[in-house]
C-alpha cells in the first residue's frame, strides 16, 4: 500500500473484511436537520442520527470515505504543510457493537500490517480527564495501548481541547485517542518537551479514534448515549504523506496533478520562494475545495456556505495573482478528471462547475 488510491481502497476493504458495510459519502452540504456546521466537517456527521439513537443505521458497522470541508481552517491553509480545508476522511463506525478494545485492535492491525508504519515512529495521545465534564483520565485506552506493546512513554495524556471530540457543539461526543507519526526531530522545534500536541510540525496526527458514549448538552453537561459507539477519522491526505514519507500533504501523489498544473501554468516552481510555497498550497487546496463545493450545489454568495465558497475563490485568485496565474476556473477540470471516478457528481455537474 503506497498510493492515495491504494490507501482509500485498502482502508475500506480492510474494514469490510472485519464485517463493516461500505457506505457512500454524504454531501458537503449537511441535511436540513443538521444545524451543527455550514459544511460537513467530519466522517461521522452524516451518521449523527445513528449515534444519537434516533435512527437505525443501515448496518451496525459501517466504513466510509467522506468528503469534508473545515471552514475554521481556511486561514491556516498555506502556512504549514498539512492543514487543508477540503479533504477526504476515512472512517470505521460501530453503533453499539465493538468499543475501545475493538477500535484499538483494528487500528493497530491496519497501521502495522497494512500501512506498515515504522513502530519507532508511532505515538498516541489519550484523554487526560476534565473536571468540568466530571470525567477522569481514559485509563482503559492507556491500558489497551500498553497491552499492544506500545512503550508507556509514547502514550501522551492531553486535555479536553485535544482529546475529547464533538462535532462543534451539542451532540454525540466522547474521549478520543489520536494516532501520530513522528516525522523526525529535524522538522520539529527541538525543545526537549516536544511530543504529540506540540504546535510544531514534528508529530503528525493522522487518525482519531473517538469513543462516542456521551451526548453533550447546551449547558455543557454530558449524559450517556443509549449505546457505546466508535467513530474514527483517518485523514486520507495525511495518511498518504505518512505512507510516502513526505513532509507535506502537497507532495503526495494525490496532489501531483494539481501542483504540476499550477507550476506549469504560472512558470513558478513550488518552493521557489516563501511566497510561491504559500500560493501553491492555497491554490491546490482551494482549487479542490471550490470544485467539490460547486459539485455539491453551493453557489458563491454573501452569506452562509455561499460566502465560504466566495471566500476561498477570492483567496485563490489573490494568491494566483502573486504568481501570475489567470483563469483559475481551469483548475477544476483537472480536479474533476482526477477524482471524478470516486465522486461522479464532479463529472455530472461539470458544466456548472
Ligand atoms: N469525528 C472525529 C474527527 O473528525 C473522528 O472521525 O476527527
Amino acid at each position: 500500500m503506497r498510493t492515495t488510491a491504494e490507501l482509500r481502497e485498502g482502508f475500506l476493504t480492510f474494514f469490510e473484511s472485519k464485517g463493516h458495510k461500505r457506505h457512500p459519502s454524504g454531501s458537503l452540504v449537511p441535511p436540513e436537520w443538521d444545524h451543527s456546521t455550514l459544511l460537513n466537517s467530519a466522517g461521522m456527521q452524516p451518521l449523527m442520527p445513528y449515534f444519537a439513537g434516533r435512527e437505525t443505521p443501515p448496518a451496525p458497522l459501517l466504513t466510509t470515505v467522506q468528503k469534508v470541508f473545515r471552514t475554521p481552517d481556511i486561514d491556516e491553509v498555506g502556512l504549514d504543510s498539512f492543514h487543508l480545508t477540503f479533504f477526504e476522511m476515512l472512517g470505521n463506525f460501530s453503533f453499539g457493537e465493538y468499543f475501545k478494545e475493538g477500535a484499538i485492535d483494528f487500528a493497530w492491525e491496519f497501521v502495522f500490517d497494512h500501512m506498515r508504519i515504522d513502530p519507532d515512529k508511532f505515538w498516541v495521545t489519550v484523554f487526560g480527564g476534565d473536571v468540568e465534564l466530571g470525567l477522569g483520565e481514559d485509563e482503559e485506552a492507556v491500558r489497551l495501548w500498553e497491552a499492544k506493546g506500545l512503550p508507556p512513554e509514547r502514550i501522551v495524556r492531553l486535555d479536553r481541547s485535544h482529546n475529547f471530540w464533538s462535532v462543534g457543539g451539542p451532540g454525540p461526543c466522547g474521549p478520543d485517542t489520536e494516532l501520530f507519526y513522528d516525522r523526525g526531530e529535524e522538522v520539529g522545534c527541538l525543545r526537549p518537551e516536544c511530543a504529540p500536541g506540540c504546535e510544531c510540525e514534528r508529530f503528525l496526527e493522522f487518525w482519531n479514534l473517538v469513543f462516542m458514549e456521551y451526548e453533550l448538552h447546551e449547558d455543557g453537561t454530558v449524559t450517556p448515549l443509549p449505546k457505546q459507539n466508535v467513530d474514527t477519522g483517518l485523514g486520507l491526505e495525511r495518511g498518504a504523506a505518512v505512507l510516502q514519507d513526505v513532509i507535506s500533504v502537497y507532495e503526495t501523489d494525490g496532489y501531483q496533478a494539481i501542483m504540476d498544473w499550477i507550476a506549469a501554468e504560472s512558470g513558478v516552481a513550488f518552493g521557489e520562494s516563501e511566497k510561491a510555497t504559500k500560493a501553491h498550497r492555497i491554490l491546490a487546496d482551494h482549487g479542490r475545495g471550490m470544485t467539490f463545493l460547486v459539485g455539491d450545489g453551493v453557489v458563491p454568495s454573501n452569506e452562509g456556505r455561499g460566502y465560504v465558497l466566495r471566500r476561498i475563490i477570492r483567496r485563490a485568485v489573490q494568491q494566483a495573482r502573486t504568481i501570475g496565474l489567470d483563469d483559475l476556473w481551469r483548475m477544476t477540470d483537472g480536479v474533476a478528471e482526477q477524482m471524478g471516478h470516486w465522486y461522479p457528481e464532479l463529472v455530472e455537474h461539470g458544466e456548472r462547475i
